[in-house]
């Protein structure tokens, strides 16, 4: 008897296409549960329905901007992660031009898999081709994987984001 010939897997890395908008919000939103599930609340309960709108408008004017660049990952052509990077300036140093990572995600039954560093480099490529001397990135303390993410890619930390509510 023969076994039918397994498929390999096809992974691409790539820029999105709007016919993709669907899935990355839908990634943005698992991601933004996930950041907003760690203490300490300080903006109150998520509001899922503006999030929501928030992230397709973004989403819109991201991929309409040239200083920005959104990927996304497929694998067999269904997304599975997701990597933004926005230009920006960091005025009154001697290197001003940076670009901030945001929205970083890969699909929980896909991780470890080299997803994540691959849509950083294609990261890094195309910023270091518009100019960009470094790359910024923030996560929340309680965030492990994302730690030892950012830190395994040889980022250091400069600043911490703390937060106080008044009521
Ligand atoms: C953080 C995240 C994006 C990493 O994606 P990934 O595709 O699994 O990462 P990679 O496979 O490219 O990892 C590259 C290297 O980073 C380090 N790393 C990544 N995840 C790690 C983990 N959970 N524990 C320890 N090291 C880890 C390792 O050095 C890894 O290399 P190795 O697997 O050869 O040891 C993914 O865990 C994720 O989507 N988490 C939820 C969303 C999130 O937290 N996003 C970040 C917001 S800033």
């Amino acid at each position: 008897m023969t076994l039918p010939a397994q498929k390999t897997p096809v992974l691409d890395v790539r820029p999105a296409e709007f016919s993709d908008g669907p899935a990355i919000v839908d990634m943005w939103m698992t991601l933004q549960r996930q950041i907003d599930s760690y203490p300490p609340a300080t903006f109150g309960a998520a509001d899922e329905t503006a999030q929501l709108e928030k992230f397709v408008t973004m989403l819109e004017h991201s991929m309409e901007m040239e200083s920005s660049l959104i990927l996304v990952t497929t694998l067999d052509d269904q997304p599975v992660g997701t990597l933004s990077i926005y230009i920006t300036e960091r005025s009154g140093y001697a290197d001003p031009e940076t670009a901030l990572l945001v929205s970083v995600w890969v699909d929980a039954e896909q991780r470890r898999l080299g997803i994540a560093r691959k849509m950083l480099e294609m990261a890094r490529r195309w910023a270091t081709s518009q100019g960009v001397i470094s790359l910024q990135v923030g996560w929340h303390p309680g965030n492990k994987e994302a730690d030892a993410f950012w830190k395994a890619q040889g980022f250091t930390g400069y600043e911490v984001i703390a937060a106080q509510r008044l009521d």
